[in-house]
């Protein structure tokens, strides 16, 4: 698997699917769970209340459509909140890993990743960016590009420095 690193929008990623950091209950909130929503339209959230009614768990990763947005599908993962407590790195890992395993389910080839808990929920940026490296080289998947999406050029910067 190519892995890449761009400075840009998730929303605007010409892939086929890209990943939500979203939060336990599913039903939208800010960041680029915001963006995510606002872009794909309503279809979207439609899709999460039917496929998720209870939510999903730290850790675990989930699809559904991606609405109006260039990509086919959304892959919801929620990473650990580490301003409330959750300090699990593995809560963290295995958000790119159930990724990467939702991406083989569907069929997903290019794959755009945002830096999951790096925002909101406050894991320091440059161990969200190793946690994500990691199990990119790792990883076993039929995904040909793990594409790292960084909002702004600090952070690209700092991606680019451990790829
Ligand atoms: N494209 C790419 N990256 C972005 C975008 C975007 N459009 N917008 C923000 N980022 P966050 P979290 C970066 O807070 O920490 C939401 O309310 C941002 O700069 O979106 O996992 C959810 O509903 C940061 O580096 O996610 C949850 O409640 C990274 O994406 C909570 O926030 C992740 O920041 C999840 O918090």
């Amino acid at each position: 698997m190519e892995i890449t690193a761009v400075q840009g929008d998730i929303t605007e990623q010409q892939v086929d699917a890209v990943v939500n950091a979203a939060n336990r209950a599913m039903r939208g909130g800010g960041g680029v769970d915001g963006a995510i929503h606002r872009a794909g339209g309503p279809a979207v959230l439609e899709d999460c209340r039917r496929r998720f009614p209870h939510g999903l768990a730290t850790g675990d990763a989930g699809w559904t459509t991606a609405g109006e947005m260039p990509a086919r599908w959304v892959i919801h993962v929620v990473g650990p909140n580490r301003n409330a407590g959750e300090t699990d790195r593995s809560l963290l890992t295995s958000c790119y890993a159930r990724a990467l395993e939702v991406a083989d389910e569907l069929g997903a080839r290019t794959v755009a990743f945002p830096l999951v808990s790096a925002g909101v929920y406050g894991w320091p940026k440059d161990d969200a960016i190793a946690c994500a490296l990691e199990v990119f080289r790792a990883a076993e998947t039929q995904v040909e590009e793990a594409r790292l999406v960084a909002f702004d050029a600090a952070t690209y910067e700092r991606i680019a420095a451990q790829l």
